[in-house]
């Protein structure tokens, strides 16, 4: 039976522990320029029912990097479009392709294609995840400081798909999450992770950041969750990452942002575009992560 990357929770400390490092060890072969081709011959169907830009390129230039071709499908142009299942879609694409990566709204129908598809299947974000976001800003962070086990992030703004994300890394690999959302904006409990011993609520934005390593935000408007969109606009205003947030985390500590950002509204240009802000390494990392879970679930763990 072949494994999917759908879901953090699905993975133990020991495999996700493995596909970062090996993520670091990718990056460091391929930025010494040497060539590396174990998917020649192999084909990666990306199918896209939201936008995306960094999505989209990392598993793109990623696959074609390690000797792959990429199919893009956007629904749109797709019998999807047309109400064909993502089941009878998976039937037909997993037949032709060996590997498949989706990014849609309900986490239900990543499950539905998971469920029918005859390979591996990647979650490149839906409304209640997005675990290779998470791997890359883990991998960056490991990459910059060290281990993440032991350390506390700082969730200051929107409950989102992201969120999630950390909250479900952090039960697995024993770091903390000091969440400070607005008042109104509940968590989706089905979300979080069993044991919520790592993470704490906070009200104000300034406890929440106290002492942290790690600070990070998101947008205010995420897609799929358009009927409280202007709500939350309102909303949020005390929520921005400004440099005085900052300066209550540890003096070392990054700012992260999974993009696209909204300067002025999640976070102030002064802190994104600043010393201490890590997210363009997040971007970049995002290929060399994806690259590591894809040979992980194409090849299993390598020792070379
Ligand atoms: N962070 C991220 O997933 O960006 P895109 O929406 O551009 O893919
Ligand atoms: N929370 C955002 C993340 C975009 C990468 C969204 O779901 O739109």
């Amino acid at each position: 039976m072949h494994k999917n990357f759908l879901a953090i929770k699905d993975f133990s400390a020991e495999e996700l522990d493995y596909i970062l490092k090996r993520g670091l060890y990718l990056k460091r072969r391929f930025e010494s320029g040497e060539i590396y081709r174990p998917f020649k011959g192999r084909v990666l169907a990306m199918i896209f029912e939201k936008a995306s830009t960094r999505t989209r390129v990392s598993f793109e230039a990623g696959f074609d990097q390690l000797g792959g071709t990429c199919i893009y499908l956007n629904s749109a142009d797709m019998q999807l479009r047309n109400a064909e299942s993502m089941q009878d879609t998976a039937r037909v694409i997993s037949r032709m392709v060996d590997i498949v990566m989706i990014r849609t709204a309900m986490h239900e129908r990543l499950e539905e294609f998971a469920s029918c598809s005859l390979v591996p299947v990647i979650n490149g974000l839906t409304n209640e995840s997005h675990p290779c976001q998470i791997m890359g800003d883990i991998m960056t962070y490991m990459e910059q400081r060290g281990p993440i086990t032991g350390k506390t992030v700082a969730w200051i703004g929107a409950a989102n798909n992201v969120l999630y994300s950390w909250l479900n890394a952090a039960s697995i690999l024993g770091f903390k999450v000091n969440i400070s959302a607005p008042i109104g904006f509940k968590l989706n409990t089905s979300q979080l992770p069993k044991d919520r011993s790592c993470l704490e609520f906070f009200q104000d934005p300034m406890e929440a950041a106290a002492g942290v390593d790690i600070v990070t935000t998101d947008t205010w408007k995420s897609t799929g969750y358009d009927e409280d969109n202007e709500k939350r606009l309102g909303n949020f205003a005390r929520w921005q990452v400004t440099p005085e947030v900052m300066s209550a985390a540890k003096k070392d500590a990054m700012f992260m942002h999974c993009l696209p950002a909204y300067r002025g509204q999640e976070v102030s240009a002064e802190v994104i575009d600043g010393p201490q802000s890590v997210v363009w390494d997040e971007a970049e990392n995002r290929m060399h992560i994806q690259k590591a879970i894809m040979e992980y679930l194409l090849l299993g763990k390598l020792d070379e």
